[in-house]
């Protein structure tokens, strides 16, 4: 792993067991990925998406959906096409990354997918707002994505190089961690290298 990859699997692991250090992490990961906005396209390879797209093959349509974390909105432009109907919303904390997908987004999606700059960890979005919220190699805070998961909603978190994702959470504590917000039903999905998590919030 490069130093960046090192930094990110550091705050990752530091700020899922202690959510508390994330407000002195904050700052240099924003500043990592603001570097990153320009090029983070060249990083995405074809297996991005494969255990995402596993996990979310037999989901009934959702009304509003979520990409948390959403860099330069490749994800939220695949969920956009995957649900039609669907109101998407793309959230990142880089301001780097939010120029980059708001440039990409194409004319004919923005009346229905927009992409906002937001952290996380104190959301600016309703309870029970989303029915399906994504989190595409992006550290996950259990407390802010319980609330803003609708009742009965999904919940994904896909790696797309599995354990070698340089932001990546092992199924138990996810599975620990969630379980205990109240979330059940979860599945595990593989697509070599990449995989996922999903649940469902009762
Ligand atoms: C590894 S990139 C993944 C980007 C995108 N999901 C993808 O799969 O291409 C992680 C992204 O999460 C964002 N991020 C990290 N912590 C965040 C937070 N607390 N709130 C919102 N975005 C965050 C970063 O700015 C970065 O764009």
């Amino acid at each position: 792993m490069i130093d960046g990859q090192r930094f990110a699997r550091l705050v990752t692991d530091a700020v899922v067991r202690r959510p508390a250090l994330w407000r002195l992490l904050r700052r240099p990961l924003r500043k990592m990925f603001d570097g990153l906005a320009p090029t983070w396209e060249t990083r995405i390879g074809p297996h991005h998406l494969w255990a995402l797209d596993l996990a979310l093959e037999d989901l009934p349509a959702p009304g509003r959906v979520l990409d948390l974390g959403t860099g330069t909105g490749v994800v939220a432009l695949a969920l956009a096409e995957r649900y039609p109907e669907a109101e998407v919303v793309g959230i990142d904390l880089s301001p780097g990354m939010i120029e980059e997908a708001r440039r990409k987004l194409p004319p004919e999606l923005a009346g229905r997918v927009r992409f906002e700059v937001g952290d996380a960890s104190a959301l600016d979005c309703t309870d029970d707002e989303f029915e399906v919220v994504v989190l595409s190699n992006m550290i996950p805070f259990y407390d802010e994505l319980a609330r803003i998961v609708a009742s009965g909603g999904t919940l994904a978190l896909s790696f797309s190089r599995g354990s070698e994702t340089p932001i990546y959470v092992a199924p138990e504590p996810l599975r620990r961690e969630l379980g205990r917000r109240g979330f059940a039903e979860f599945a595990e999905f593989s697509a070599p290298p990449a995989t996922a998590l999903r649940a469902r919030k009762g």
